[in-house]
């Protein structure tokens, strides 16, 4: 595996980039500052390689940058309505950092921290993190290990591995932006995406999960058979106006805790299709919408609204207010896991 020097953090502390490659061509890039991936390059249908996630040339810009790119976000992925729950009958707040509301882990969540990082193989990473108790406002000192492997079948794996000293939440997830197309001044609405999910959970106008599940059937969130991003993005509806487009969290059919394919994303002029599975029991689709242009990424380009999405394995959101979702709390004892595999090939 090719180990750099990223760059250097104001205290010093160098960032390293590792590059994971396979026999493919296929290759992968990681840095240990938010266990951030910062490339990944995959084969169109004439097998034509390029880059399909935003980023940034420098640390600076993953230090200055509010987009959370490519980054692992946490302790909790997505918003935790304000920033307040109860764990055992405590209390307790976290950092506001989005509004009244707390977002991806506060002010300093994972993906503003140097993570320690393991070689385990030539195309095998592993990145450490231990999150102090009162972190953020978070119980409890958790130790969080984010294994990225690249497959010989074109697959990047991510599985989690948290364990925690006092009851906490967790819920890490991976906040890559794709964009199948290679080219990042292109918007992603001609992709078809496909998730599979009759149900996602409507939000209020601060983005916080009602605490209902809705069905898709008849509405614009209704990926179940593969449709183009941009076919409905604009109409008229209530949840896409809160969202200022798609924003929400899709419940995935299945059983939660087994990993099965949950997503998939074609872009048709390059034949690129990723899949995704996952053993999480939602995936939040975020179509780039805050994105605005103000940040300049790889090659000076700057990402304007809708370059990228995320597709975010976790848990539903606020779901420490919502006892009706699957459970986020860890305990002393208990092993926090989660696989999430993007599979690339084409059509
Ligand atoms: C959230 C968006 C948020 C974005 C930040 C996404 O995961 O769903 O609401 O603005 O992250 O980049």
């Amino acid at each position: 595996m090719k180990t750099t020097v990223f760059g250097n953090l104001p205290d010093g502390r160098e960032a390293h980039q590792y590059t994971l490659s396979n026999g493919a061509g296929v290759t992968v890039q990681i840095i240990n500052y938010g266990a951030t991936i910062t490339s990944l390059s995959v084969p169109d249908r004439n097998g034509k390689m390029a880059d399909v996630v935003l980023g940034y040339d420098s640390i600076d810009g993953y230090i200055s940058g509010t987009a959370y790119l490519g980054a692992i976000v946490g302790r909790y992925g997505n918003r935790i309505g304000k920033g307040q729950f109860q764990l055992d009958g405590k209390q307790y707040r976290l950092t506001i950092n989005d509004g009244e509301n707390h977002l991806h882990g506060g002010k300093i969540g994972f993906d503003k921290v140097l993570w320690d990082a393991k070689i385990l193989g030539d195309s095998c990473i592993q990145l450490q993190y231990v999150s102090r108790d009162g972190e953020e406002g978070y119980p409890g000192t958790v130790t969080l290990k984010v294994t990225y492997t690249l497959t010989e079948k074109n697959e990047l794996r991510v599985d989690y591995d948290g364990a925690t000293d006092q009851p906490t939440i967790l819920n890490p997830t991976q906040h890559s932006y794709f964009n199948l197309s290679g080219s990042f001044n292109k918007t992603i609405l001609d992709h078809l995406l496909m998730i599979e999910a009759d149900g996602f959970t409507p939000v209020d106008k601060g983005l916080i999960t009602t605490g209902q599940i809705a069905g898709v059937a008849n509405t614009p969130m209704d990926f179940r058979t593969p449709m183009a991003i941009g076919a409905h993005i604009n109409d008229p509806d209530e949840q896409l106006a809160f969202g200022k487009g798609y924003d929400h969290n899709w419940v995935l059919k299945g059983t939660a805790g087994r990993v099965r394919k949950v997503a998939e994303l074609y872009e048709e002029a390059s034949g690129r299709l990723m899949t995704v599975f996952t053993d999480q029991p939602g995936l939040q689709f975020y179509s780039g919408n805050f994105l605005d242009g103000s940040a300049k990424g790889k090659n000076g380009i700057a990402y304007q609204r809708r370059t990228g999405l995320c597709l975010e394995a976790q848990a539903f959101p606020d779901t420490p207010n919502k006892p009706q979702f699957p459970p986020v709390t860890l305990r002393p004892g208990q092993t926090y896991r989660q696989t999430t595999i993007y599979q690339f090939s084409t059509q």
